[in-house]
């Protein structure tokens, strides 16, 4: 099972969906019950916001193994290591040393955007499965590549677009598709930068 497009999707997707600290509470005895061969071990590419705050999850998924971290910047490496507390877990500055390990299945990439498309296909050309923050690539040709690194190589990618596949999202989608939208007389909609949009039908567009 472990290895699997299936098992990779659901430990990885819900690692990363997961939210509840009844995890952390859960994590130190389904450590013990498993064997490290029923583990995924998972390397930290890039470990500043969005990197920590999937390893925060990561380490509390009972079938996943923090097993190494990268990132340039050694303030960040450190706050990352600390994270992971007693654990030994491997350190990195350069992710290819980090893509040698053979006991890293999956890597969790959360560089910059511009790094994206070269650390994904050479961590599909290493044989991992990946985990990798949106925006996927910087350009069109970057994520045909792409692409065709995961299919050649056989692996498993899934992209990081919370703000798509979070819950609110989907329920929104569900009532502009239902016969309770058309009911609705008022329509807010806001963007991650606190800007906000009221729409209600008698009133004027915003014109901004
Ligand atoms: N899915 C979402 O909702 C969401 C939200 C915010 C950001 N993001 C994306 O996540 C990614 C990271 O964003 P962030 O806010 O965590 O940025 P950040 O600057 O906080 O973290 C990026 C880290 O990558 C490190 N880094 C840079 N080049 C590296 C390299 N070659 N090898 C290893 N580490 C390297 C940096 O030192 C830094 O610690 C971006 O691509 C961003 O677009 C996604």
């Amino acid at each position: 099972m472990k290895g699997s497009r299936r098992w990779f999707l659901r430990t990885v997707g819900g690692a990363v969906a997961t939210f509840g600290s009844a995890l952390w509470a859960q994590e130190a005895t389904s450590r013990q019950r498993l064997s490290p061969n029923d583990k995924l071990g998972i390397g930290f590419i890039g470990v500043g916001g969005m990197g920590r705050g999937h390893l925060g999850w990561f380490l509390a998924q009972p079938d996943c193994d923090v097993v190494a971290l990268c990132d340039v910047d050694e303030r960040a490496l450190a706050e990352a290591k600390r994270m992971c507390g007693d654990r030994p877990v491997a350190v990195y500055k350069d992710y290819r040393q980090l893509l040698e390990r053979k006991d890293v299945d999956a890597v969790v990439i959360a560089t910059p955007d511009h790094w994206h498309a070269l650390i994904a296909i050479h961590a599909a050309e290493a044989g991992k499965d990946i985990y990798c923050e949106k925006p996927m690539t910087h350009t069109i040709e970057e994520g045909r590549q792409l692409v065709n690194a995961v299919r050649r190589y056989g692996r498993v990618f899934q992209l990081g677009t919370q703000q798509r596949a979070a819950d609110h999202f989907r329920r929104a989608v569900e009532l502009v598709r239902s016969a309770n939208w058309a009911k609705s007389s008022c329509a807010v909609a806001g963007s991650a930068t606190t800007r906000t949009a009221t729409m209600c039908p008698n009133n004027p567009c915003p014109k901004s």
